[in-house]
């Protein structure tokens, strides 16, 4: 005679076999089909634009305000201008104002014979060569995200590099603007914000020596 509880308990095993059975064969094998679609799958990240939304200032040796310029170890010399418009608005140890514009270029001090570098009258470089690069931080309060390279952000300013012949876009790094410029975020993100201040009281350049090479802060 036909033993149904036993039967039924032999089908419920077998059933529980073939389940536990199928997980273990259909999941490595699910996974090993969309493995290779998920890599192919582009990452969620916004697309960022190749360049930032910051432009070179047209005629920025003629219309703006060069306040500074820091002389350099490595015989390079660097001029600093700012949007004139930035320095009417500026009040005493207080952020620069919305729309503010800073341009830095560089130059290779010439040289002499023995390779030292040229000084003028005042001892400062003679300069040479231009920097390949000039570079511009902008300062808004309505950038969009789409305006940013990345996202990595200093305050209200955006940062832009271009080439110092054609103006055209300089191809570097964006975020190592943001990275560095962070440290200086209790003067406005700016290396040379007590040099603003000093050419908003005295109207003259003020000219720093560095004894340190490359962007190093000093
Ligand atoms: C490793 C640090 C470092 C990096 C990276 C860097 N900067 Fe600077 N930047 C400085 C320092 C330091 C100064 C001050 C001038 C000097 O000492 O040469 C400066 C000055 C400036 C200034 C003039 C205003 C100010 O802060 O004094 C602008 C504009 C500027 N940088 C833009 C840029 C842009 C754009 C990039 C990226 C393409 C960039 N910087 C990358 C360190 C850096």
């Amino acid at each position: 005679m036909l033993n149904l509880p036993a039967v039924a308990s032999w089908f419920a095993r077998r059933m529980r076999f073939l389940l536990v059975g199928s997980v273990i064969v259909l999941v490595p094998l699910l996974l090993a089909v969309l493995a290779p679609a998920r890599q192919s799958v582009p990452p969620p990240a916004a697309d960022p634009p190749p360049y930032s939304a910051v432009r070179l200032p047209e005629n920025y040796r003629e219309t703006f305000i060069h306040y500074a310029t820091v002389e350099r170890r490595d015989r390079i010399t660097r001029d600093i201008y700012i949007s004139p418009d930035a320095l009417a608005g500026y009040r005493l140890n207080r952020p620069l104002p919305d729309g503010t514009v800073v341009v830095i270029e560089g130059y290779y001090a010439q040289t002499d014979a023995d390779g030292q570098p040229l000084r003028d009258d005042d001892g400062h470089f003679v300069r040479g060569e231009p920097l390949e690069m000039v570079h511009v931080a902008e300062k808004r309060t309505n950038w969009s995200p789409g305006d940013f390279v990345g996202v990595a952000r200093s305050g209200n300013w955006n940062f832009g590099s271009f080439q110092y012949d054609t103006g055209a876009y300089f191809d570097e790094i964006m975020s190592r603007c943001f990275d560095c410029h962070n440290s200086t975020d209790n003067t406005d993100f700016l290396y040379t914000f007590a040099d603003v201040t000093r050419f908003a009281q005295t109207g003259t350049v003020h000219f720093t020596y560095c004894d340190l090479s490359g962007r190093s802060p000093c």
